[in-house]
């Protein structure tokens, strides 16, 4: 097992009904901007619950920030925040609407000219302004996490960002808000939960025994609860599990003292910039073929998968990664979710070499585990998932 260090400060409140509890959390002189998307929660009685637990705080409202959090919508709220002197943000939403606050967390303290720069400049962010989180959609794990992802249309660029400073201060998790999701973002949530263990565990054996454990016993929770939330989101014990899940694939816990790829997640990235594919979808397409193409230096870990998550016990270590493989393109694909991008836009010829200039560009020259992986091999990735 690889040495490691492990904070993680956000308090989680879980559980029925809990959103009632979101004044105790928040300084009671704090000035507090609500952000929120484009009005899921105006509909499904999320604004109402949030309206009527912020009784006796003072607080203002943005909404409108859309799917993959778009740079210049947040420039607007931003301003908001500096015209109003807010002092605590919080967010209610998913993922996009969480790493747009992260973002705006970031830029209310950030001293540079442009804060496009705190997405390409590299640094870490160390302090950020407060914030707190309604989440209203399990996927990202972004409600327990310290990264966040930003979209720039006018340059079709999607970058991340983070930092110790970007933790939520809170964050309430609901499973009773799953009710109201469209089955095509509840595949989406359970495909991206899925696919961010499988970044943390889909490398080397580590000699991790517990690490795997706990990230097996994800992949397996969200399988179980998959078929019962897909048909009926109101069963409370399978809504519960699948959020928990979700937040565990990526709150940091499974990935200390083992290595991670998250290749999948830099390509998947490129495809939603360039043809706005949802997240999840972009990692359906690369995840098969970047486990093909590596399919060598993974074999081992694939087949432990296909061991423990599939039970495929025939045949030799080889023929058990490439039923690892198969099984999870499967396991997409019975989800209705494609995994071919010239499924999703007919214009994906050349998108291999553009990506692979874009990493070159950046002097992204080393991905992977082992940080191997070139511009070249990206482009060889992309086209086998054509
Ligand atoms: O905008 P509204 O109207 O609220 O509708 C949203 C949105 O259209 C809707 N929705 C959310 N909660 C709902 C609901 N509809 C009905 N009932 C509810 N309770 O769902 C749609 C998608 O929401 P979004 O927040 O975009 O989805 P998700 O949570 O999948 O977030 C995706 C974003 O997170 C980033 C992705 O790249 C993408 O930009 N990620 C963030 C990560 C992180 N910070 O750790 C890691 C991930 O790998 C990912 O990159
Ligand atoms: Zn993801």
């Amino acid at each position: 097992m690889n040495n490691f260090e492990f904070k993680n400060p956000t308090k989680i409140i879980f559980g029925k009904d809990t959103i009632a509890k979101l004044a105790d959390e928040i300084p009671s002189d704090a000035k507090v901007l609500v952000l929120y998307g484009g009005g899921s929660i105006k509909k499904n009685g999320i604004y109402d619950q949030v309206k009527s637990a912020l009784k006796g705080i003072e607080y203002i409202e943005f909404g409108g920030i859309p799917a993959n959090p778009e740079y210049s919508v947040l420039l607007d709220a931003l301003k908001v925040i500096k015209d109003n002197a807010i002092t605590y943000l919080l967010a209610v939403g998913g993922g996009s609407v969480i790493d747009g606050t992260k973002f705006l967390s970031a830029a209310a303290l950030y001293e540079g000219d442009t804060p496009w720069d705190i997405l390409t400049g590299g640094k870490p962010t160390l302090k950020g302004m407060p914030f707190g989180v309604v989440l209203t959609m399990p996927a990202t794990g972004s409600e327990m996490n310290s990264g966040a992802v930003i979209t720039n249309k006018e340059t079709k660029e999607k970058l991340g960002m983070g930092g110790a400073g970007l933790f939520p201060v809170f964050s309430i998790l609901d499973p009773q808000v799953i009710t109201s999701i469209p089955q095509r973002q509840l595949v989406n949530g359970i495909t991206d939960a899925f696919t961010h263990v499988l970044e943390q565990y889909m490398t080397y054996p580590a000699g991790a025994l517990l690490q795997d454990r706990f990230a097996e016993s994800i992949m397996q929770t969200l399988l179980e609860v998959a078929p019962k939330i897909l048909k009926d989101a109101s069963d409370y014990d399978a809504a519960s599990n699948y959020m928990w899940s979700c937040t565990m694939a990526l709150n940091g816990l499974i990935q200390k003292g083992v290595p991670t790829d998250w290749a999948v997640h830099a390509m998947g990235h490129e495809l939603t910039a360039l043809y706005g594919i949802d997240h999840a979808r972009t990692l359906a397409i690369i995840a098969p073929s970047h486990y093909q193409y590596n399919f060598e230096a993974k074999k081992e870990k694939l087949a432990q998968y296909a061991e423990r998550i599939w039970n495929v016990t025939e045949g030799t270590l080889e023929d058990k990664a490439y039923a690892a493989i198969e099984k999870t393109e499967h396991f997409f694909n019975q989800m209705g979710i494609e995994t071919k991008l010239s499924k999703y836009t007919d214009t994906y010829e050349g998108t291999a070499e553009i990506i692979a200039k874009r990493f070159t560009d950046r002097g992204w020259l080393g991905l992977g585990e082992h940080k191997s992986l070139k511009p070249a091999d990206v482009e060889s990735i992309v086209r086998m998932a054509y």
